[in-house]
């Protein structure tokens, strides 16, 4: 059966050649996300995940002076913005049920936007409907995101990304 829905799993791919490329589509996904909407960001250290996750708090009107830093050691950073941003990193957490003892499934279900990081820990708690977001680091130093939407965001994230890879050519 799952062999089966995979077919029909759509993925998207969008090259970012520079870090103003990175900085207009964060900002175009922060001005488009709807309060309950869920980005989770992996690929390896340094590819740019926090750098997307600064963009996207841009565009949800996060303020300028609140700068939004890699929550690690925290793991979870809330900012206020148009909605909340609820930015998390599992970097340092082992697997799904350390998520759950902490808590932090229960920001899955809040309203805001939830981003986050290395959610591959974790994987099996993740609620379906989501945005994943994998930030490949090529050799050029440009960065190819592969997209995967869940079912309820398909449709706009191609409007987007279409949006996106115009203003890119200008
Ligand atoms: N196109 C790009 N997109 C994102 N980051 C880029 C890009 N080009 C260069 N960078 C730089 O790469 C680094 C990415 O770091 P960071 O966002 O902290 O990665 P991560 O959170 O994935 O570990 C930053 O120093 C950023 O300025
Ligand atoms: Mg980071």
């Amino acid at each position: 059966m799952y062999r089966m829905l995979e077919v029909f799993v759509k993925k998207y791919t969008l090259q970012l050649d520079s870090l103003t490329a990175t900085e207009i589509f964060g900002l175009y996904l922060g001005q488009n996300a709807n309060s309950g909407d869920i980005i989770c960001l992996d690929g390896d250290l340094g590819a740019g995940k926090t750098t997307l996750t600064q963009a996207i708090a841009r565009g949800l009107d996060v303020d300028k002076n609140c700068y939004v830093t890699s929550p690690s050691f925290a793991i979870m950073h809330e900012y206020p913005g148009r909605i909340p941003l609820f930015h998390m990193d599992f970097y340092r957490l082992q697997d799904a049920a350390e998520v759950e003892d902490l808590g932090f499934d229960e920001y899955f279900y809040m309203s805001g936007l939830t981003i986050i990081e290395w959610s591959e820990r974790a994987t099996e708690i993740l609620p379906e409907q989501r945005l994943s977001l994998k930030i490949i680091l090529n050799d050029d130093e440009s960065r190819t995101v592969v997209m995967e939407p869940g079912t309820e965001y398909s449709h706009d994230l191609l409007l987007l990304v279409n949006k996106c890879r115009q203003l890119m050519e200008d």
